[in-house]
């Protein structure tokens, strides 16, 4: 509409003379009156161009007595707006894969009470890719979510991103896995090193007594911290007898990006280095432990050599069933997702949920909350993972 680009200069001008000229008869003051109304009216113009000009002179005198009233219809309308987003929170998830089964699980049961709760999910997903989960968490930012809850990829690739949630006064709430030398507000995850010591302790009773038991060790993904708790775990089992000689490690590696393919090549690797004379392969997970059980296959070794897990996915379970893996640690993660779903939104709302305990993450001690993990094997799977309805008995066939 021409008419509101002009408008818009005449307004510049009005504004560049009014305040230069001090003029203080009753006739300035009606006409500054006026003015000030007309910005107004101009203001509004070039937010919506569909907006009329008129000047307030032609208002009858009733229409003029309604500012104080409108004025405070505007007010209310935007507390009420705040008021709504603070009653329906908005929360940025950010993970760092779908490709294994616990992420989409921890995915669809946070979203769902998340909304049970009253609050809206905005879900990304950066394939394992630092770049993409800084720029995933950048984009939630631009769209003002109230709250982050990240799976970090990379624990210290995602410092600059909370960083950046930090200046727009954002809470950030690391996920299961912990991001390091951040200003993060809540870590919620599972007892990691607990983990580990299950693996181990479920292995050691189980080796040879009468000479050095020989064993491979697969790690989980260098760059997720939780990789190094499990480790950390096994190590306070595995390290005393090691020291004394009474346990071998014969091999032992990281697998990049919890891979089950490159858990596999480590495994072939260990056997072409130390023979198919082998007790034990400590492996983090159920996705690397299927790998590692694959090239156990590939020399006839499968079911012979005992293997550890975590996660409790459904082929680990049916290998479980069939021998081929020993353990696995199960993590009930609802348990986890709905406690991260209630701190997001209780955040949300500027409240302060208490936590257990704290983990300093190398720039502050984070308020935390570990939750209970239990070893499962042939014996307790239907008592645990079915029980509690994480698989169904039919599916484990
Ligand atoms: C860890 C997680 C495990 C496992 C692994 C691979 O951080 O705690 O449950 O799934 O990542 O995604």
């Amino acid at each position: 509409m021409p008419g509101v680009q002009q408008v818009e200069h005449p307004v510049r001008q009005h504004h560049a003379a009014t305040f230069l000229e001090p003029a203080r008869t009753p006739r300035h003051r009606r006409a500054e009156r006026e003015e000030f109304w007309v910005v107004e009216c101009h203001a509004l113009a070039s937010l919506d161009p569909r907006l009329p000009v008129v000047n307030p002179a032609s208002f009858p005198r009733r229409v003029m007595n309604l500012r104080p009233a409108l004025f405070l219809l505007a007010l209310t309308a935007l507390a009420s707006a705040a008021f709504a987003s603070r009653e329906k929170p908005v929360i940025g998830l950010s993970l760092d894969t779908l490709k294994e089964e616990r992420w989409q699980r921890d995915r669809d049961t946070f979203i769902a009470e998340a909304q049970r709760l009253g609050a809206t999910v905005i879900v990304q997903s950066a394939n394992s890719d630092d770049t993409r989960q800084v720029r995933d968490v950048e984009s939630l930012i631009s769209r003002k979510v109230d709250v982050l809850v990240i799976v970090p990829h990379n624990g210290s690739a995602m410092t600059r991103a909370v960083k950046s949630a930090n200046d727009a006064k954002i809470p950030v709430i690391a996920y299961d896995r912990l991001i390091l030398n951040a200003q993060i507000d809540y870590y919620l995850t599972f007892d990691n090193v607990k983990v580990g010591e299950a693996q181990a302790g479920y292995i050691v009773p189980r080796l040879p007594k009468d000479r050095p038991a020989r064993i491979v060790r697969i790690y989980g993904a260098p760059t997720d911290n939780n990789a190094k708790l499990f480790k950390q775990g096994q190590d306070n089992i595995l390290g005393p007898l090691i020291k004394a000689g009474k346990i071998q490690v014969v091999h032992e590696d990281w697998a990049l990006d919890w891979k089950p393919e490159n858990a596999k090549k480590i495994m072939n690797a260990a056997v072409t280095k130390a023979g198919r004379n082998l007790d034990a392969v400590i492996v983090s997970n159920d996705g690397t432990a299927g790998g590692a059980i694959q090239a156990l296959q590939e020399d006839g070794l499968a079911g012979k050599v005992l293997v550890t897990g975590q996660d409790a996915d459904l082929a680990a379970c049916q290998r479980i069933l069939r021998g081929t893996q020993a353990m696995t640690v199960y993590k009930p993660l609802t348990k986890l997702s709905h406690l991260a779903a209630r701190i997001a939104v209780e955040v949300a709302k500027g409240g302060k949920p208490a936590a257990t305990s704290t983990l300093h993450n190398g720039a502050k001690d984070v308020p935390s909350i570990f939750e209970a993990v239990i070893p499962v094997d042939k014996d307790n799977l239907l008592s645990t993972v079915v029980a509690d309805g994480f698989h169904k008995a039919a599916d484990l066939k």
